[in-house]
């Protein structure tokens, strides 16, 4: 269950409390000099009568972000239901205007995967119930609008970590259908399953190559929403689900090989922006294609040397399986390119080990040609601290995925493989103005923040949906 959020301008009850100072304030009362500095999310708790209270540094007042007191709400919180806090108070102060980024904060800090443990004791984590965020009387109105989209998108963002963090016998691409469907029950939203049938029906080649070796079928979402002008042509958001990635037949080392339980997580962030774009009641049209496959050696596997016929007749030179999340791709963008001329599509996919070194696991790759767009998830990216890099596509790095005998390899030099594979994606998209975030890097965490517990982080969601909301004004 969601914790309950309330906006107050007094305290109710007797909840932990959580008050924000700045870097230079006079210190709070109990607190000693040299315990505490106001560096961004440094915490010092103090223990009261009933209550405990945490103060948590901003840092600087003038390079206030609202990504800073996301992440220090997030980091206070984070440590109160370590000690036990169920119920707890965040004291807005000077910080009100920033209400949302500190529900944010505040629901993300508070989700842990459960696990399968038998052991309930070892959960190190208690379950926040209620948060309430106290404001000054005249900041009620304001700050409350603001929270209640907040909620609406964490939620989201937790339940999409949900879902990433299960393994893959426990998530395959049928299964991913089904939350599917749960999903857009009750929302303004339609949803399309293509199964193995429906997919040779149509003739999603990619799709059938990268499913064939797994005993778990591959499935194609698809996912609508009408929200803007009937005549207007859609958003398409693209992302990658593969629900475990072992290289196929080109098989990967063993180690840390359970991470790719996490390669699917492209496509459950587009599944968690669809959720949230009908909440939100965005005045646009959105569609979301998700394809999904696990890759896997087996006898019907695909194999390095193949041709695989694309939705749209493009092929593919196979040269190595383990490149499979840009061949269930492209045909889900050929799809889209047909069915809706989209006015852009914007695709997310843990599409490259190369990013990883490129950018680390702070900034995912951004890839575009287009500036107005490359402006727009930049600025969003400083927002809501789901930061992004701009990184080459296209000109050199495409002929390097040209092939002799098709119309594109799906692996060619080891150098700049990121910016290579990106423009490989974007030949499917044609003359469609495109946008590819390789979210390899990003996508889970495994040496967790302060704000944050380890494991998926839904990135992308709350980027794109700054993305989209600053578009519609
Ligand atoms: N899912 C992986 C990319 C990946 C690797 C994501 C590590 C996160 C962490 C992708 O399918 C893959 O295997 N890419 C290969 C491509 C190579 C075979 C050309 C890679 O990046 O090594
Ligand atoms: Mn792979
Ligand atoms: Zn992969």
């Amino acid at each position: 269950m969601p914790a309950k959020i309330d906006v107050r301008s007094t305290a109710q009850g007797s909840p932990d409390l959580v008050r924000f100072a700045f870097k230079g304030a006079e210190l709070p009362a109990g607190v000693r000099k040299g315990e505490f500095a106001g560096a961004p999310s440094s915490l010092v708790l103090l223990r009261g009568k009933e209550a405990r209270t945490v103060i948590v540094g901003l840092g600087d007042k003038e390079k206030l972000e609202p990504d800073t007191v996301r992440k220090a709400a997030g980091a206070a919180i984070k440590h109160l239901l370590k000690i036990g806090a169920t119920e707890i108070a965040l004291e807005l102060g000077a910080v009100a205007e920033h209400a949302g980024a500190a529900v944010e904060g505040a629901i993300l800090a508070s989700y842990k995967f459960v696990g399968f443990g038998k052991d309930p004791s070892k959960q190190t984590h208690s379950i926040l119930q209620r948060l309430q965020l106290i404001v000054r009387e005249n900041e009620v109105t304001v700050a409350r609008a603001q929270a209640r989209e907040a909620e609406i998108v964490a939620n989201l963002a937790n339940l999409v970590r949900d879902l990433g963090n299960l393994p893959g016998n426990l998530f395959t691409p049928a299964i991913l259908a089904d939350k599917a469907r749960e999903l857009v029950r009750g929302r303004k939203l339609s949803l399309k399953v293509w199964d193995e049938k429906m997919l040779k029906r149509d003739r999603f080649g990619g799709i059938l190559a990268v499913g064939g070796g797994s005993a778990n079928p591959p499935r194609l979402l698809v996912m609508e929403y009408r929200g803007g002008p009937k005549t207007q042509p859609p958003i398409a958001l693209v992302g990658k689900a593969v629900t475990f990635d072992t290289g196929g037949i080109s098989l990967k080392p063993g180690a840390a090989m359970d991470e790719m339980k996490w390669d699917k997580m492209g496509g459950l962030a587009v599944l968690g922006m669809m959720g949230a774009i009908a909440d939100l009641k965005l005045p646009l049209n959105v569609v979301g294609l998700i394809p999904s496959a696990e890759n896997m050696p087996g006898p019907d596997a695909y194999r390095p040397g193949d041709i695989v016929t694309t939705r749209d007749g493009k092929t593919i030179e196979i040269l190595n399986t383990d490149a499979e999340g840009r061949v269930i791709l492209v045909d889900a963008i050929a799809y889209a390119r047909e069915t809706y001329k989209p006015s852009a599509i914007f695709e997310y996919s843990t599409l490259t080990g190369a990013v990883v070194m490129a950018l680390g696991h702070k900034r995912a790759g951004l890839f575009t040609s287009e500036e107005k767009w490359r402006d727009a998830f930049m600025a969003a990216g400083r927002r809501t601290g789901e930061t992004v890099w701009p990184l080459p596509i296209d000109g050199e790095y495409r002929e390097n995925v040209l092939s002799e005998i098709a119309t594109a390899k799906n692996t060619s030099f080891r150098e700049g493989s990121a910016c290579s594979s990106a423009s490989f994606v974007k030949l499917w998209a044609e003359e469609i103005p495109f946008v590819h975030l390789d979210i390899a890097g990003t996508a889970w965490t495994t040496k967790p923040p302060a704000h944050l517990e380890g494991g998926a982080t839904a990135f992308g969601l709350r980027l794109t949906l700054d993305v989209l909301k600053s578009v519609t004004g």
